[in-house]
């Protein structure tokens, strides 16, 4: 059995990326820039935000934390948003999710320029991510860190039977969308479960490739999956724990001791899929970068 080492890829990715960045630096005298904006005191989404700055920094790309207050306007914010738009020294902006109720995220997501879009949530990106044309759009990022850990770790997919549970539109939709893509050659059969979804484990069970992203604790059992199915854990759940100091721990959608029992390989929680999206938000500004500057390649 085979544990996916998300913070081990992530790391060689950040790697790989701070290379290119010198790159940039030393052909056109500038570097790929990331605007992160918070609005209100979320204390998990300052963590995020906070991490995500620092590997900015780890890896020589510029990075702007924008901080505002719980009762900013969605009319202020939007205009922040307009005015990085226009900046050409930011390639990337992120607004930090849950936004405070009076914002209507949709509104937020539109307002992005689609050429900045590094979240790949905008319509424009998702549009030509469901077309098939992966070279002119943003893949949204924990997505596309799976396909790259699925690449790196040589999993073949082709012809094979991919089970998504979970239909999200940051997570569940676009994977299923990216496993069924004949260019990019996932070239999957693909099965969508979600909460209306009758006798799930019958369908499970027929995975080769079983990706979990449901936010539920432990929900995907053993008796849930095929021997030898490569299992793929989104899930970031916290439950309780008094045998640790915080009194609580991380799990992920999937039983990890009873499914790794069984799974071909599978991704730990943490220290799995979790990783990697920051280092695919990473990557996504510096193709923004590139686009930006006419590079083909570095
Ligand atoms: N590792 C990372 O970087 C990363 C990134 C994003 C999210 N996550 C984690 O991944 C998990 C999913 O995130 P998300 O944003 O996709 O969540 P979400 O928007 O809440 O979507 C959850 C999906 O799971 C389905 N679901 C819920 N309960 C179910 C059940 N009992 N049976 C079958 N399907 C069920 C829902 O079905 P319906 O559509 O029918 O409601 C929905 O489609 C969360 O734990 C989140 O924290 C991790």
């Amino acid at each position: 059995m085979t544990i996916i080492d998300g913070k081990k890829i992530s790391n060689d990715i950040k790697q790989e990326l701070k290379a290119s960045v010198e790159v940039c630096r030393q052909t056109v005298n500038a570097v790929p820039g990331l605007t992160v904006i918070i609005v209100g005191q979320d204390p998990a989404s300052e963590v995020y935000v906070r991490n995500k700055a620092k590997s900015c920094k780890e890896i020589g790309m510029n990075s702007e934390v924008i901080e505002l207050p719980e009762e900013t306007s969605q009319k202020k914010l939007l205009s922040i948003i307009e005015t990085l738009n226009k900046d050409p020294e930011v390639h990337g902006i992120l607004v930090q999710q849950p936004l405070p109720a009076h914002i209507d995220e949709y509104a937020v997501t539109m307002a992005i320029s689609p050429s900045k879009d590094v979240d790949g949530f905008h319509p424009e990106n998702v549009g030509q991510m469901v077309l098939g044309n992966l070279d002119k759009c943003f893949i949204s990022c924990t997505p596309y860190g799976i396909l790259e850990l699925l690449s790196r770790y040589t999993i073949e997919t082709k012809g094979k039977h991919c089970v998504v549970v979970g239909r999200s539109n940051i997570v569940g939709k676009p994977m299923a969308n990216l496993m069924l893509q004949k260019l990019r050659e996932t070239n999957c059969t693909v099965t969508v479960c979600h909460s209306a979804t009758r006798n799930m484990t019958a369908l499970t069970r027929q995975a080769d490739i079983l990706v979990a992203a449901i936010g539920r604790a432990n929900f995907i059992t053993k008796e849930m999956v095929k021997p030898g199915a490569v299992v793929i854990d989104v899930g970031i759940n916290r439950i309780e724990d008094a045998s640790r100091k915080s009194g609580c721990r991380l799990v992920g959608d999937v039983d990890y001791e009873q499914v790794s029992e069984l799974a071909s390989a599978i991704t730990p929680v943490p220290g799995g899929v979790g990783p990697m999206t920051i280092a695919m938000l990473l990557k996504n500004t510096l193709h923004s970068f590139m686009r930006a500057h006419s590079i083909q390649s570095l």
